[in-house]
């Protein structure tokens, strides 16, 4: 249920969605909806975070592999300072590694300092494009966008988003949730909208951002590892290569590996002001886990709506199963 209501110290109507994903209220802040508690930090960020040329902002839609995107590119960009025996992630979520904007870091007119992370500096948001900080833009950084088919960033967010829900309340049903992600209510969504920002972007700017889906990085990891690498700035060379690096870091990032880690079965991360265990960013980690949960309704019912809105663009999915 969406309901109309005024936040006064904002001054801005906002509409807040009271039910349907229950695990966050949602609030509409130019055509996306936002958590409402990170509204004014999204506000205060736009204006005070001070990006660097050298900056490297991942931005992913929220459950389209953000966790394994952090892992590649700070392992990838760090490969000279770790080696793969004393690795900061075979301790540390990459969550940790790579930090979100801190929105709540922003609050009373305060600024986070950033100017001792290592450089290159890595961060990480859900931002849609068009909400990026102004100084992401004005600095030229580089932008990569990571994204995944519909149908399952949809399953994956479902599973999620249950496990912010008080342990005495049942799961949310899937076809609530289902209509709202499907009518656009969804955390930074509307996921297509989302989608088409950084597609429009990568294509008028490609050497500053990079657009890149899950299914594709799953189907070739190799290719889509060394044209990471080479948009980083970093790229693989002919020696590195021979000694099969690519393929090792591949190995050292993936799902299989990064959840049996023990601070990724045992650890915990603050979300959303509550510590999330680590294990919940390690699911299944496939693709078409779709099928096990959506029926062909909603199936084709996703379908459609890509179809219209992206495909139009030059923006398609393929091979995620019928
Ligand atoms: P599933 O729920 O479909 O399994 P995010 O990191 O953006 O929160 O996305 C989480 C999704 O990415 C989950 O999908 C999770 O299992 C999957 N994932 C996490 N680490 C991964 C990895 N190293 N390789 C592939 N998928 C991964």
């Amino acid at each position: 249920m969406a309901t109309s209501n005024i936040v006064p110290e904002l001054e801005v109507p906002l509409s807040i969605v009271e039910k349907g994903w229950k695990s966050s209220h949602l609030t509409q802040y130019q055509g996306f909806w936002l958590p409402i508690e990170f509204l004014s930090g999204v506000m205060a960020c736009r204006e005070r975070f001070e990006a660097c040329k050298d900056d490297i902002m991942l931005n992913t839609t929220p459950k389209s592999g953000t966790t394994w995107l952090k892992a590649l590119t700070f392992t990838i960009s760090n490969r000279t300072r770790h080696d793969f025996h004393n690795h900061p992630l075979l301790t540390t979520n990459p969550h940790a590694l790579v930090p979100n904007l801190k929105l709540d870091q922003y609050a009373d007119d305060k600024v986070p300092d950033l100017t001792n992370l290592p450089s290159p500096r890595l961060f990480c948001s859900h931002f849609p494009y068009e909400l990026l900080p102004t100084s992401i833009i004005e600095s030229n950084c580089r932008i990569i966008y990571l994204c995944r088919n519909p149908k399952d960033a949809f399953v994956s967010l479902w599973h999620f988003s249950n496990n912010f829900l008080p342990e005495d309340e049942p799961p949310v049903p899937i076809e609530e949730a289902f209509e709202l992600f499907h009518g656009g209510i969804s955390i930074f969504g509307p996921f297509w909208e989302h989608l088409l920002g950084y597609w429009k972007a990568s294509l008028e700017r490609p050497e500053r951002v990079l657009f890149m889906k899950y299914e594709e990085l799953k189907e070739d990891p190799t290719f889509h590892l060394k044209r990471l690498a080479e948009f980083l700035g970093f790229p693989f060379s002919i020696e590195e290569e021979r000694q099969g690096l690519v393929e090792k870091i591949e190995r050292f990032c993936s799902f299989e590996s990064l959840m049996s880690l023990e601070v990724n079965k045992s650890g915990k991360i603050g979300v959303l002001g509550k510590a999330m265990p680590n294990k919940n960013f390690f699911r299944r980690g496939i693709v078409g886990d779709w099928k096990n949960h959506l029926t062909a309704e909603m199936s084709e019912k996703l379908d459609q709506l890509s179809q219209q809105k992206l495909e139009a663009f030059g923006l398609t999915f393929k091979d995620v199963g019928k």
